[in-house]
């Protein structure tokens, strides 16, 4: 009798949804005390999206999870898992934004959950569909990371304003016995000594919502930005160097790198440290900003529509975020090319 194959996880379909407003540089001079040319040579941005007042993160996952799903050339029945990586849920305690988004696309009795890990939220959700289908417990696990990190964000506050954006992308993850389609690694970590260089106060158990709470504003993002950056640069590139040393991987061999996009001088420090020529390194921080959750996963739909990413290239996941969070992940792109 011949033994049965491992169930493998592979990385089937993308999809994203970037809402219609955009939010310039030359807007955010009107609102507060800063200029384009501090705001392009500090971090590379020139826009970011920005959802409308009734349109909610699950709206936004919702149509990049159909997206992906129709390019996966499945349907809502076939998916068995749905997780959504978010810090900006549609509500902050229950229900989760994952249980809302499979409501939307007409995904019924699977088990949904969100993922907290900020910015790294999506590959931590990778490391997770890849755990559920090696295991044999699912098949088609939908990945979402969506944020509407304007909801969060104080447009009086010029060290954070400028960086975040909005959108949604999202991933089939599925079962598959072909070793050549198969994640190669994944690897996720945290550290929360670091928990105040990004923390948004409230509402939760320690703060409640309360009069106080609304006028201090600790409802919104705070982040040490020079801290954060430095150890941005440090953690990725090191993150990076050992997920391709232990694979016995040349960062020549990577067609694709595929950094968070929080800033385009930690993505430059990163690539330069991994001696990355700029064809390696994909960026969109410049029309998206930070989108968190949702900046990889857009990232990766990005070069997809362009028809820059083809079946069965290398992709080269690297992220960092509060928590603080980080994570990587080497894999090839196992869907058609557009
Ligand atoms: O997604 C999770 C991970 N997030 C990140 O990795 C973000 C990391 N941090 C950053 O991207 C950068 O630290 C920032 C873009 C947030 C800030 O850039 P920086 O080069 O670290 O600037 P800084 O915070 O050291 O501030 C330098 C100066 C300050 O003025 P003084 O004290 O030198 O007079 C700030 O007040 O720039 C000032 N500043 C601004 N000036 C004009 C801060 N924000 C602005 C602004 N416009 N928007």
């Amino acid at each position: 009798m011949s033994a049965t194959k491992p169930q493998l996880a592979s990385f089937r379909s993308i999809g994203a949804y970037v809402p219609e407003k955009i939010l310039s540089n030359e807007d955010l001079e009107k609102m507060v005390d800063t200029t384009d040319e501090w705001i392009t040579k500090r971090t590379g941005i020139k826009e970011r999206h920005i959802a409308d007042k009734d349109e909610s993160t699950s709206d936004m996952g919702a149509k990049a999870a159909q997206k992906a799903i129709e390019r996966a050339g499945l349907k809502a029945e076939d998916i068995d898992l749905v997780l959504c990586a978010t810090v900006t849920p549609d509500y902050f305690n229950m229900p989760s934004t994952a249980c809302i988004i499979s409501d939307k696309i007409g995904i019924r009795n699977v088990q949904a959950f969100d993922i907290s890990a900020a910015c790294s939220g999506f590959v931590y959700a990778l490391s997770v569909a890849k755990a559920f289908i090696e295991s044999g417990m699912k098949k088609n696990v939908l990945v979402v990371g969506a944020e509407k990190f304007s909801s969060i964000v104080d447009y009086t506050d010029r060290s954070t304003c400028i960086l975040f954006g909005d959108g949604a992308g999202a991933a089939v993850i599925s079962a598959t016995e072909k070793e050549d389609e198969a994640f190669v690694d994944v690897h996720a970590s945290a550290d929360g000594n670091y928990a105040d260089f990004l923390v948004t106060p409230a509402p939760g158990s320690v703060n409640p919502v309360s009069q106080q709470v609304i006028d201090e504003g600790l409802n919104f993002v705070q982040m040490k930005g020079n801290e954060t950056f430095k150890l941005a640069v440090k953690t990725l590139t090191k993150d990076v160097k050992e997920i391709l040393e232990k694979n016995a991987i040349a960062s020549d061999d990577i067609p694709h790198f595929i950094p968070h996009q929080a800033n385009y001088r930690i993505i430059k420090a990163v690539g330069d440290a991994l001696k990355m020529k700029e064809e390696q390194v994909v960026r969109t921080v410049h029309k998206y900003g930070n989108t968190s959750a949702a900046s990889i996963p857009m990232a990766i739909n990005d070069i997809w529509e362009s028809g820059r990413l083809q079946k069965g290239e290398l992709m080269l996941l690297d992220t960092f975020g509060g928590g603080l969070t980080w994570a990587s992940a080497l894999l090839p792109f196992a869907g058609e090319s557009c």
